[in-house]
């Protein structure tokens, strides 16, 4: 007699072609509607599917797993930031716990150098000024930003994707210096290595994070360390909302001290800080790191195989917990 299929839960819609693959190989709920799930609804999916397949916004914290015991025993949530699930919590209800790495390395990377050019040469601006019809025309001391060859660039986390932008960096002749606990034993050659972060901060002309979010990485960039970066230098934050005080930026920005920041996730997305609204000097995003096509596709595919190699009983390739 032919098995039962395991079954899959999607929280969110994906590209058809993941759709389609997790249809393959699994009973697949889908979300049609794409409506963000609530709390007691994705309680409701883990009593129900073998495997659920959260994304980054699906809150999993320890309320939710107090509805235990589930049947979901693998959560394959797609997205290399696991920050939304209580990790203790999911490895004490027996679910493992898998995200998908590597695939989204480029596409991030590419977004954190597009808010240092954006940032520096003040380009969401200009574009604002075009729109609004207020363009007067070129004139040589007009909207005038700041030249990347030749700055420095400090990165904090020198995982996968802060290398990738490193690589980057240098081809727009950047000097780039890292900290992080990445690198552990084996420091790589290829970057200068900052003696601590408040060194970095302080002899950086443009501060990029790519460390990720915990308890320890709350408010990394406090108002404190803020005030320790250079005067007119310019914070980029495609990690995640919860690294960086955006109040205290917000007020760095506006008194000046700070020249620019460039944002592609926030403290409480998709709610953007009422201060940073309000200012021109800063490039809001709305978390588009891997929104592409082609790496959203990847994504997807990465938590398919890693629900497939779980539902053959072997270990899952991007297990965490
Ligand atoms: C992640 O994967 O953690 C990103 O924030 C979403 O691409």
């Amino acid at each position: 007699m032919q098995q039962p299929r395991p079954t899959a839960c999607l929280t969110r819609r994906h590209t058809d072609a993941v759709e389609r693959a997790f249809a393959e190989h699994f009973e697949v709920g889908l979300n049609i509607d794409d409506i963000p799930r609530t709390a007691s609804e994705l309680s409701r999916m883990m009593q129900q599917c073998d495997v659920l397949v959260p994304t980054v916004t699906d809150l999993l914290d320890d309320q939710l797993f107090q509805h235990a015991p589930f049947r979901t025993k693998l959560i394959a949530s797609v997205g290399v930031g696991t920050n939304h699930i209580d990790l203790t919590a999911a490895a004490r209800e027996g679910c493992v716990v898998t995200n998908t790495p590597d695939v989204l390395t480029d596409d991030t990377a590419d977004i954190a150098i597009a808010l240092i050019l954006m940032a520096s040469r003040r380009l969401g601006e200009g574009e604002r000024v075009v729109r609004a019809s207020r363009w007067h025309g070129f004139a040589p001391t007009w909207h005038l930003g700041h030249t990347l060859r030749g700055r420095t660039l400090g990165i904090v986390g020198y995982g996968r994707i802060g290398r990738a932008v490193a690589a980057r960096a240098r081809a727009f002749g950047l000097r780039v210096q890292w900290v992080g606990r990445e690198a552990g034993g084996s420091v790589p050659a290829d970057a200068e290595m900052a003696p601590s972060l408040d060194t970095l901060l302080a002899t950086s002309d443009i501060v990029t994070l790519h460390a990720p979010a915990g308890a320890d990485t709350h408010h990394l960039i406090s108002a404190d360390r803020i005030a320790r970066m250079r005067p007119g230098s310019i914070l980029i934050n495609t990690a995640r909302g919860s690294l960086v005080d955006e109040r205290a930026l917000a007020e760095a920005l506006s008194e000046g001290h700070l020249f620019a920041a460039g944002l592609d996730v926030h403290e409480f997305e998709p709610k953007i800080n009422a201060g940073l609204m309000r200012l021109e000097n800063v490039v809001l995003l709305p978390h588009l790191g891997s929104a592409t096509v082609e790496t959203r596709t990847a994504m997807g595919m990465r938590a398919l195989e890693n629900a497939r190699q779980w539902a053959a009983g072997h270990e899952p390739r991007d297990r965490v917990v």
